[in-house]
């Protein structure tokens, strides 16, 4: 008989220090088609306290175990997985959403095609920093073609986002510039590989920018506060791919954009098209596997203080928050 799983979770939503709790749990069996993953890392994003504070509006039914991102070994599957699948080392993606196991437990039960083999040489850290971050970068990216000769912008190069844009960019073949908010931001650009970072606040941002006017992809992270930027540098060209909200909802300045005749696209990672989420985690596990691929700073938290972990990734810490079970 196994024992329990020991995992951070919740049971209604609310502030973390008052909802998130350490429990144990009945271990999960994989059913069709799933694998279970002995989690090594978990990878925590903004939309996972988002989901538990209830910001997103999805109900809790039973109990939650956050987080999608993980990295780990798979030591069951499920009918229909193949068997020779136990033992591989894994990333996952998308893995608490539509059930109740995330990564923030010792084990969790996934689809087996959202538990991706991890190439040779590559970190639990780095790879568990995939799941939200890199996919959703990678549907800013190529959701309208490939990149290769092209340019790209990547608003907030350092965000978690950012760095994975920058990176997946660079690796297909692109020329990036990254806007940043202060130094230590452009050092973490600049390291990921951007060709030109620039401060988003200088006044003379769009001229610091103007050898990329006009970006074929615009990755944004901003669009109310960086819209006018953006559209200085649109062109026809120009796709501005919108992956977050702010605070509030910005006033599209009709003529401005008509006049770039730029084309806009939203993102949310819910939503994309299966085949393109497991196109992107492909093409995500071949960059790694080509050495293009590269980690954050670590913030690391243990699975009890997976309270505080979530407050830093709410109070935008530097870097990536990492929980170890
Ligand atoms: N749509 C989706 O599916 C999806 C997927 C992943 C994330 N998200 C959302 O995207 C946001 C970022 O996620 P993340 O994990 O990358 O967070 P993160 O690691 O905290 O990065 C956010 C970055 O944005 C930068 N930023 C803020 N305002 C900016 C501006 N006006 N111009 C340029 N950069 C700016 C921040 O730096 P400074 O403040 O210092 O500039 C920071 O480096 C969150 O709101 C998250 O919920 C959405």
């Amino acid at each position: 008989m196994l024992g329990p799983v020991r995992a951070a979770l919740y049971e209604s939503n609310g502030l973390a220090g008052d909802v998130l709790r350490i429990a144990e749990v009945d271990r999960p069996e994989p059913g069709p088609g799933q694998v279970r993953v002995k989690i090594e890392v978990s990878g925590v994003n903004p939309t996972d306290w988002k989901s538990r504070s209830g910001a997103t509006g999805r109900p809790v039914s039973g109990f939650q175990i956050p987080h999608h991102d993980g990295a780990g070994v798979i030591d069951a599957v499920g009918p229909g997985v193949e068997p020779g699948r136990v033992g591989q080392r894994v990333w996952t993606w998308l893995a608490a959403y539509g059930q109740p196991w995330g990564t923030a437990a010792e084990w969790c039960v996934i689809p087996g095609d959202q538990a991706v083999p991890i190439p040779d040489g590559v970190s639990a850290e780095l790879a568990a920093s995939l799941g939200v971050p890199a996919m959703t970068a990678h549907r800013c990216l190529f959701a309208d073609g490939p990149l290769h000769g092209r340019s790209v912008l990547v608003a907030g190069g350092a965000g978690a986002v950012g760095h994975f844009a920058i990176e997946l960019a660079k690796h297909a073949g692109a020329r990036v510039a990254a806007t940043v908010s202060g130094p230590v931001k452009a050092d973490l650009a600049a390291r990921s590989g951007a060709d030109l970072v620039v401060n988003y606040k200088d006044a003379d941002a769009a001229d610091q920018l103007a050898s990329f006017a006009p970006p074929d992809r615009i990755v944004e992270v901003a669009l109310g506060a960086n819209l006018a930027l953006d559209l200085a540098l649109s062109g026809p060209q120009t796709r501005i791919v919108t992956y977050a909200s702010e605070a509030t909802d910005p006033v599209l300045p009709v003529r401005a954009a008509m006049t770039a005749n730029v084309s806009l696209r939203f993102v949310l990672l819910y939503g994309v098209p299966r085949a393109a989420l497991v196109q992107a985690a492909a093409d995500i596990t071949q960059a790694l596997a080509d050495g293009a691929l590269t980690e954050l700073p670590v913030i690391r938290f243990r699975l009890d203080e997976c309270a505080a972990a979530h407050d830093a990734v709410q109070a935008g810490a530097v870097g990536k928050v990492l929980v170890v079970p």
